[in-house]
């Protein structure tokens, strides 16, 4: 169970910011840059100067401490690959003390996580092939875009740089069309027009404010190296050492292309089956006249296709959670109608929608144990030209994703494998995957909607919207695990 009166204390001077408290509302342009260490007294000088913090050639490390008002104008964070310790001279015992799936890396893993056909890592952009050169990805974020090119400039001196992906936050607006302007939403919208970095595992940190949740309270384990864990009795392994890996935790970063195109037009096929399902054999798909509820819509058919777009995501595109509200969408969710559900008893919300699926929350599952062992921070960022309803087009767009957790492999990739494309939590979705982001084909897929009259509907022949574009598994190390690495000497 949870231990909501954890007797742990954190030093939040010595954990990177980003990882228990984001920066999205603050900082709305990101752009990680891939590095390679080409000279190692060059990389280890930046290090030291970086954590330092007082040269105005190089980027400060920004810290997990509560920042002053008004906040920094840029925050800088590094996470390190394993070819990345050991371009930087990390000793053998230690560089052996990492966990398997880190030491081969995301793309030998990619087959694990969904990644085959054309999101196949044989497939990525260099430098994210499974290159050796891929060492260290460093992210940048800051208020607006000319800020992250001088940064970048500071990091280049050091570093050779291998390429660099730039996301930056949308409105409503930009991704779904004036249509949906104003609906209440946070400010958050990634592409499919959903509102996004609602859940995040919710810590109690007595220095950050409350967050503002029913949910349970996470152990530090989940997403910090040296704590307890969600699951009792286990902490998971501290690489370097006990000292040095403390503080420290995972990325697995992911480039994920959406077909935004392909996506609006299956919801436009399936609203298409559903109104002639109402017709020709008198099923109810919506309440009678609900239509009325759903706001920017023009006609029941137009209400279909909202309604289809939340059973998919397990929330409306607004982001109210399909648990509680399966019919209609609030005008605007408090934070409380947006966190407090738990998929007890008879959920409407079907059990393969995407995030029931990735985080079944209280909810009954097959693995018992893990229902909350899973949790992720999710730090994401949409990345590519704005999408336009009125002129659809083929450029590539998606989210630059950072799933950060203390263990990849019991969390990322027990997440993607059992749960997102395997479904091995509920006999009901098992063999189907993740209706948004698994790894469909047209000719196998398969999504169970929940209808008004309480019966399901299927839905078949949809493609696989989010291919992987590349990614790679980063250490994110303690503030003195990049003192020790800066000092290293040979
Ligand atoms: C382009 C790809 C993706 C898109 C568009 C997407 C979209 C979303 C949206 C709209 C939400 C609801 C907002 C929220 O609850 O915060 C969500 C939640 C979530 N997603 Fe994704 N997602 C993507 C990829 C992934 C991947 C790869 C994972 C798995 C590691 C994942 C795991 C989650 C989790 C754990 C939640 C929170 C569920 C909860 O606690 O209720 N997502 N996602």
């Amino acid at each position: 169970m949870i231990d909501e009166t954890t007797s742990e204390t954190l030093d939040l001077s010595n954990i990177q910011g980003n990882i228990l408290k984001g920066y999205r509302s603050d900082l709305q342009y990101v752009r990680h840059i891939a590095l390679e260490v080409k000279d190692r007294a060059a990389a280890r000088s930046f290090l030291a100067r970086s954590v330092a913090g007082k040269d105005s050639g190089v980027p400060a490390i920004t810290r997990a401490t509560l920042w002053a008002d008004p906040g920094p104008e840029i925050c800088f964070n590094i996470g390190i690959t394993f070819e990345g310790m050991r371009a930087l001279g990390l000793p053998s015992a230690m560089l052996e003390s990492f966990p398997t799936e880190f030491v081969e890396g995301m793309a030998k893993r990619s087959l694990k996580i969904g990644d085959f056909g054309e999101s196949a890592a044989v497939n990525w952009a260099a430098p994210f092939d499974g290159s050796n050169r891929l060492h260290i990805i460093a992210t940048v974020y800051a208020k607006d875009r000319a800020r992250l090119g001088r940064v970048q400039a500071d990091i280049a001196r050091a570093f050779n740089v291998l390429g660099e992906r730039d996301g930056w936050a949308r409105s409503d607006v930009n991704v779904l069309g004036p249509a949906y302007a104003n609906d209440g939403s946070p400010d958050n919208r990634v592409f499919f027009g959903y509102a996004d970095s609602i859940t995040q595992p919710r810590f109690k940190v007595p220095q950050y404010p409350d967050p503002p949740t029913t949910q349970p309270i996470a152990p530090y384990g989940t997403v910090l190296l040296g704590y307890e864990t969600p699951l009792e009795g286990v902490r998971f392994r501290v690489p370097m050492n006990d000292e040095l890996g403390k503080d420290g935790t995972f990325n697995s970063f992911r480039i994920l292309a959406q077909d935004v195109q392909a996506f609006e037009a299956y919801l436009d096929e399936a609203a298409g089956l559903l109104m002639q399902l109402e017709k020709d054999q008198h099923r109810q798909v919506l309440p009678a006249d609900g239509e009325k509820d759903i706001p920017h819509v023009k006609d029941r058919f137009g209400a279909i296709r909202e309604f289809v777009a939340a059973q998919i995501c397990g929330r409306w595109r607004n982001g109210t959670p399909v648990d509680k509200w399966p019919y209609a969408p609030l005008p605007n969710p408090t934070p409380e109608q947006l966190h407090d559900f738990d998929y007890d008893g008879d959920s409407p919300c079907p059990a393969g929608a995407h995030i029931r699926r990735a985080s079944p929350r209280d909810g009954q599952i097959v693995q018992r144990a893990a229902n909350y062992a899973r949790q992720l921070v999710r730090r994401g960022m949409p990345y590519g030209p704005d999408f336009d309803p009125a002129k659809p087009d083929k450029a590539e767009r998606g989210l630059l994703g950072s799933f950060i957790g203390a263990s990849i492999g019991a969390q990322f990739e027990a997440v993607m494998c059992d749960w997102i494309n395997l479904g091995l939590h509920n006999p009901d979705i098992t063999r189907f995957n993740d209706p948004m982001i698994g790894a469909n084909a047209t000719e196998t897929s398969v999504f169970d909607l929940r209808l008004h009259d309480g019966k399901n509907c299927r839905l078949r022949g949809f493609p696989r919207f989010v291919r992987t574009r590349g990614g790679a598994y980063a250490f994110l190390p303690s503030i003195n695990a990049i003192e020790y690495l800066a000092k290293l000497e040979g």
